[in-house]
């Protein structure tokens, strides 16, 4: 079967989809420097497939341990490549931290993917390479060159330096995910999202107020030209996401060129549905207060879902209910992460 090189396999996404991976049979070697994630997650991969697999204590931007990588495993067919910082407001504070760690990191990814023959590649992306000036929901097609933070712009920049890659050598194969707003966890309770700090995304905020560590949610402004007010987004869980990280694989595997590919379910909703959803799945009130707008935030951001449906036949599976009852469970069973 085929082997997949992982980048920041340890995290939050990337574990679930090392999980997927090893379910359908693949064989993974997972590099990340830990910088965001723990080596408790590599355990809990292993503890929920039973399966095993090479890990590499790396960061990507040391390209001489990332080619001694490839040169230990030959026969890595390709990458997915999720290392890299996320964090929006800390991209506006460190720009040049998150370019050279998002931009520098991907290049010598490459470099070494390129010396070593590798030339297939799924790239996480996300839709907030849509911007400003485009109207919901979001098509492929659409110009994507209006990012609002270094965060977003790594993440246009890097598109563009694969698109340039094929351009240049037209035997790689490229899938740019675009994904929308992950959230929940697996089903065991055994990973999920497990941020440093003060969340900075709503629905880790929304688990620690459930289990008693953050005293109340505060919502970013209801005065939007949203149903409700509050901002509208595309929530998908993250299992549904790694399932959607499997075909892009197939799919690098078996064709040739580059693909932006949106993975969303194509429905918005609110920062208050999203709460009592939460509520309805803990059983009890938790408490909120309306605040100012964040400043960068928009009020609508929702997926036009049908080019992964057509491309790689994918289409997410679960509801919001779902995502609330799952990131219950993990957050009951790891009241303080991982
Ligand atoms: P995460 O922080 O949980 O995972 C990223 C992993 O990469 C971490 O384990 C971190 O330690 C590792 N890493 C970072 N820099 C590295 C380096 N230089 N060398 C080696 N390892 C490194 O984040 P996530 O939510 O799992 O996101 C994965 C990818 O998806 C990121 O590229 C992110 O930008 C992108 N994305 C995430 C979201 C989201 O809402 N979570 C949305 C759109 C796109
Ligand atoms: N929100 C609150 N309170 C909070 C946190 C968030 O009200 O404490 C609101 C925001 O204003 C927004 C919604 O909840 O309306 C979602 O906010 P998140 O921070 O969870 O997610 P974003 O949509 O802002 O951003 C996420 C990722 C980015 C990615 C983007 C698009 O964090 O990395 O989706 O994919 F670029």
């Amino acid at each position: 079967m085929s082997k997949i090189l992982v980048t920041g396999g340890a995290g939050y996404i990337g574990s679930h989809t090392c999980v997927e991976l090893l379910e359908a049979g693949y064989e993974i070697v997972i590099v990340d420097n830990f910088s965001n994630s723990k080596p408790e997650a590599l355990k809990r991969i292993k503890q929920i497939t039973g399966k095993d697999f090479d890990f590499y204590q790396v960061d990507i931007l040391d390209r001489e341990a990332l080619g001694k990588v490839f040169d230990e495993h030959g026969d890595i067919c390709a990458v997915i490549h999720f290392a890299g910082l996320k964090a929006v407001g800390e991209s506006v504070a460190k720009p040049v931290e998150y370019y050279h760690n998002n931009i520098t990191g991907t290049l010598m990814l490459i470099e070494e993917m390129r010396a070593h023959g590798v030339k297939k590649i799924v790239f996480s992306s996300s839709a907030t390479v849509y911007g400003v000036d485009n109207t919901v929901p979001y098509v492929e097609t659409m110009p994507t060159n209006t990012a609002t933070n270094p965060y977003g712009y790594t993440k246009v920049m890097i598109e563009q330096i694969l698109k340039d890659v094929y351009v240049s050598d037209n035997e790689w194969s490229i899938s740019l995910l675009r994904y929308f707003n992950p959230i929940g966890a697996h089903s065991s309770g055994l990973i999920g999202e497990d941020p440093n700090g003060i969340p900075n995304n709503l629905f880790p905020y929304i688990q620690q107020v459930a289990v008693g560590r953050r005293e109340h949610l505060n919502v970013f402004g209801d005065d939007y030209d949203t149903p409700d007010g509050t901002g509208v987004r595309d929530y998908i869980h993250v299992v549904d996401l790694a399932k959607g990280h499997l075909c892009a694989v197939k799919y690098v595997l078996e064709n040739k060129g580059v693909e932006a590919v949106n993975l969303g379910t194509g429905n918005g909703s609110s920062v208050l549905d999203i709460l009592h959803a939460f509520e309805k799945a803990c059983g009890k009130e938790l408490p909120y207060k309306i605040t100012d707008r964040r400043a960068g935030d928009i009020a609508w951001c929702y997926a036009d879902a049908s080019k992964a449906k057509k491309l790689f036949g994918w289409q997410a599976q679960y509801n919001v209910d779902d995502m609330c009852r799952d990131g219950w469970k993990f957050i009951q069973q790891n009241p303080n992460g991982l």
